[in-house]
C-alpha cells in the first residue's frame, strides 16, 4: 500500500468513528524501528505479515499507536508506518479500528492473534491417502477439513476453507456429466446454454426488487408492468413479469398476492433484515433456516400462495452465508440464490448450476461464497457498467445494484447505463441481463422511472427482448429455445404461467392487522392481508403468529411440503 492508501485507510478508520477532529488521525508519522539491542528487526516484524494489519510495538504508553508494514517503499525496503488514533479513543486490534477507550479490551496485546493454517500443498504426500496434514504436523482426514468443528488440535483444518482453499470443495465443472436440464456450467461462465449461437438467443432481461412491498412503492410497481397497455407486452403476447425479493417487516401480503396473482415471481429476503452485514455472513444453519423458510412461511400463509413457486433467495446486502445458506436451500427445496455477485468482466456471466465449483471469482460477497457442492441454481448477478460515457471513461468498478452506481444523478445519465449495459449483453453472449432496484430509488427522480419505462417500451419493440422473472430465466435455460421459436415456448404460455392476467385482485379491502409480539417490545405494526388476521405480529421465534406460551429455546419446525420442484 502506497502512502496515499495509507492515509486513506487512516481517513476512512477515522470517518467510521464520526470523530469531528481528525488532524491527530490524518498525518501518518513514519517510524524506523533501530534494530539495536533485543528489538526485533522490521524485516521481523512484518515476516508473513499482511501489509494491511495494524500492530503495536508497545503495550505501554496510551494505545493510541499502531504501525503496519508498508512494503512500497523504494528498492523493496520495507519500512514500519505509523498512525495514531484521535485523543480519548484507544486501537483495537482484534477489530483493527479506532474505538472508546473503554471498549477496546486489547491493549495489553501486541497483535491480532494468528490462525494456524494447515499444511495443504506439500511437494509429496505426507500423510497416509485420504488424509491431510494440520499446520502442526498431525495427519487427519480429508472430510473433516472445514466441516465447522475443529479437528486438529491447532484448529487449522477450520482456517482454510474458501472456494480457493477447502479441500473439499466442489470440482470444476466438468461438461460431460453437468447437463441440462438439471446441471449448467462453462469453464470460464460465460457459455451460451444449449450452445445456441448468440444471434439465435433472446435477450432476457430481469428487473427485480429488494425489500418490503408496501403503500411506498406499490404504485410504482402498477405503473412499471401495468399491463393494460398495449406496448408492455413481451412479443410473445404475454406481460411483463418482474421478481420481488419481499422482506417480512412492513409488508402489505394483500399487494404480495396481488403481485403474485398477476404473475410476478414472489421471492426472499430474509425474515428480519437484520442490520449486521456480519450476521448473514456468519450465520448459522438454524438462521438461515429461520430467516428464510421463516419469511416463506409467513408470505405462503399472509399472501395465499400455495403453489410452491417461492423458491428463490437474496441475502441482505447480498451477504452470502456460505455453505450453510445453500445447505439449508437444500433441505428446504429452494430452487435459487441470486446474491452473488461477478465483477465486471469482458463478457457477461450466465447463470450456473451449484454442483460444480462456481466460475468466477467470490466477488463482493464478504468471501462466504459456498465451495461445496450444491444441488441450486445461482443467478449471478453481473455487475453493471456504470460509465457515462464508455468510449472516452477510463474505466470504473462495477456497481450490483443500480442503485449503488452512485454516479447516476440525471435520468439521461439512468438511460445511457441502461442501453450501453443492454449492448455490452447483447453484443456479446446474451447472458440475462439483470436490473435490481430499491423501489426508493426509483421513486427518488421522476425522471428515473421515466426513463426506465422509456427503456422497456424501446426493448419491446424490437421482438428479440423479454422482461421474465426469475423461474422463467431457468425455464428457458432448462430448454434453451431459439429466437424464431419463442412465440410458442409453451412454458412461459401454457395454463399455469400467467401469460396476461386481467381482472380484479383477491381482495379489494384487506384487514389491517394492528399487531405485537413479545420479539419486539413497544411496537405495534400492521399487517395488510385478505386472510385473517394472525394472534401476534409473525417474528423469527413465532413465524406463524399463533403466539408461543412458554418461553422455548429457538427450535424451529417448519413443515414442508415437497415443493412442486421446478427443476
Ligand atoms: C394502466 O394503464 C391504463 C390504460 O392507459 C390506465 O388507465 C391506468 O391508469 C394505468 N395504471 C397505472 C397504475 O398506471
Ligand atoms: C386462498 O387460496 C385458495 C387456493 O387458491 C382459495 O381457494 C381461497 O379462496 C383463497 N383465500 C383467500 C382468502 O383469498
Amino acid at each position: 500500500m502506497t502512502g496515499k492508501a495509507a492515509l486513506a485507510v487512516a481517513l476512512l478508520m477515522c470517518l467510521s468513528q464520526a470523530i469531528d477532529n481528525c488532524n491527530g488521525f490524518m498525518t501518518p508519522r513514519e517510524k524506523r524501528q533501530a534494530d539495536e539491542g533485543d528489538e526485533q528487526s522490521v524485516d521481523e516484524l512484518c515476516k508473513n505479515r499482511p501489509a494491511d494489519e495494524y500492530f503495536r510495538l508497545s503495550t505501554e504508553g496510551d494505545c493510541r499507536d499502531v504501525v503496519r508494514c508498508d512494503q512500497a517503499g523504494e528498492n523493496g525496503i520495507t519500512r514500519l508506518a505509523g498512525v495514531r488514533c484521535p485523543q480519548g479513543l484507544a486501537f483495537d486490534i482484534d477489530r483493527q479500528t479506532c474505538d472508546w477507550k473503554t471498549r477496546v479490551k486489547n491493549c495489553d496485546k501486541l497483535d491480532k492473534p494468528r490462525k494456524a493454517l494447515p499444511n495443504l500443498k506439500t511437494d509429496e504426500p505426507v500423510c497416509p491417502k485420504d488424509q491431510l496434514q494440520c499446520g502442526n504436523g498431525e495427519c487427519i482426514n480429508k472430510d473433516l477439513f472445514c466441516n465447522d468443528r475443529p479437528d486438529c488440535k491447532d484448529e487449522s483444518d477450520e482456517n482454510a476453507c474458501s472456494v480457493e482453499t477447502d479441500p473439499n470443495r466442489a470440482p470444476d465443472c466438468d461438461p460431460n456429466q453437468c447437463v441440462l436440464p438439471d446441471c449448467f456450467c462453462s469453464a470460464d461462465g460465460t457459455r451460451i446454454p444449449g450452445g445456441l449461437e448468440p444471434s439465435q438467443v433472446p435477450q432476457l432481461i430481469t428487473i427485480t426488487f429488494n425489500g418490503a412491498v408496501n403503500v411506498d412503492n406499490m404504485d410504482l410497481y402498477e405503473e412499471i408492468f401495468n399491463n393494460s397497455l398495449p406496448n408492455r407486452m413481451n412479443p410473445n403476447g404475454c406481460s411483463i413479469k418482474g421478481t420481488f425479493f419481499v422482506s417480512h417487516k412492513y409488508s402489505n401480503y394483500a399487494f404480495i398476492q396481488e403481485l403474485h396473482r398477476k404473475g410476478h415471481e414472489i421471492a426472499v429476503f430474509s425474515l428480519t433484515h437484520k442490520d449486521d452485514p456480519k450476521y448473514w455472513t456468519g450465520g448459522s444453519y438454524d438462521d438461515w433456516l429461520a430467516e428464510m423458510a421463516g419469511a416463506r412461511l409467513i408470505t405462503e400463509r399472509f399472501a395465499n400462495i400455495s403453489d410452491g413457486s417461492i423458491v428463490g433467495i437474496r441475502a441482505p446486502y447480498l451477504r452470502v452465508g456460505g455453505n450453510k445458506q445453500f445447505q439449508m436451500m437444500e433441505h428446504q427445496f429452494f430452487v435459487y440464490d441470486a446474491s452473488i455477485t461477478a465483477s465486471l468482466g469482458r463478457v457477461p456471466i450466465w447463470p450456473y448450476t451449484l454442483f460444480f465449483r462456481m466460475p468466477h471469482k467470490c466477488n463482493g460477497n464478504a468471501q462466504n461464497c459456498p465451495s461445496r457442492s450444491h444441488p441450486v441454481w445461482e443467478m449471478v448477478m453481473n455487475e453493471l457498467d456504470r460509465r457515462d460515457d464508455p468510449t472516452f471513461d477510463e474505466s470504473l468498478p462495477g456497481c450490483h445494484m443500480v442503485d449503488s452506481c452512485s454516479n447516476i444523478q440525471t435520468g439521461e445519465q439512468f438511460g445511457r447505463l441502461l442501453r450501453h449495459n443492454f449492448n455490452r449483453h447483447f453484443s456479446t453472449n446474451r447472458a440475462p441481463l439483470g436490473l435490481h432496484f430499491h423501489a426508493s430509488w426509483l421513486k427518488s427522480k421522476r425522471e428515473f422511472k421515466d426513463e426506465l419505462i422509456k427503456f422497456i417500451e424501446e426493448m419491446l419493440k424490437r421482438n428479440d427482448v423479454y422482461f421474465v422473472n426469475m423461474l422463467q430465466v431457468i425455464q428457458w435455460m432448462q430448454t434453451p429455445t431459439e429466437l424464431d421459436n419463442m412465440r410458442d415456448f409453451t412454458e412461459w404460455k401454457d395454463e399455469n404461467s400467467k401469460c396476461d392476467v386481467k381482472g380484479q385482485p383477491f381482495c379489494s379491502l384487506s384487514n389491517p392487522c394492528p399487531l405485537t409480539t413479545r420479539e419486539l417490545p413497544g411496537e405495534t405494526i400492521r399487517l395488510f392481508t385478505c386472510m385473517e388476521c394472525p394472534n401476534y405480529y409473525p417474528w423469527i421465534l413465532d413465524p406463524t403468529g399463533d403466539g408461543f406460551s412458554t418461553r422455548r429455546k429457538r427450535n424451529i419446525h417448519l413443515n414442508f411440503k415437497n415443493k412442486n420442484h421446478y427443476v
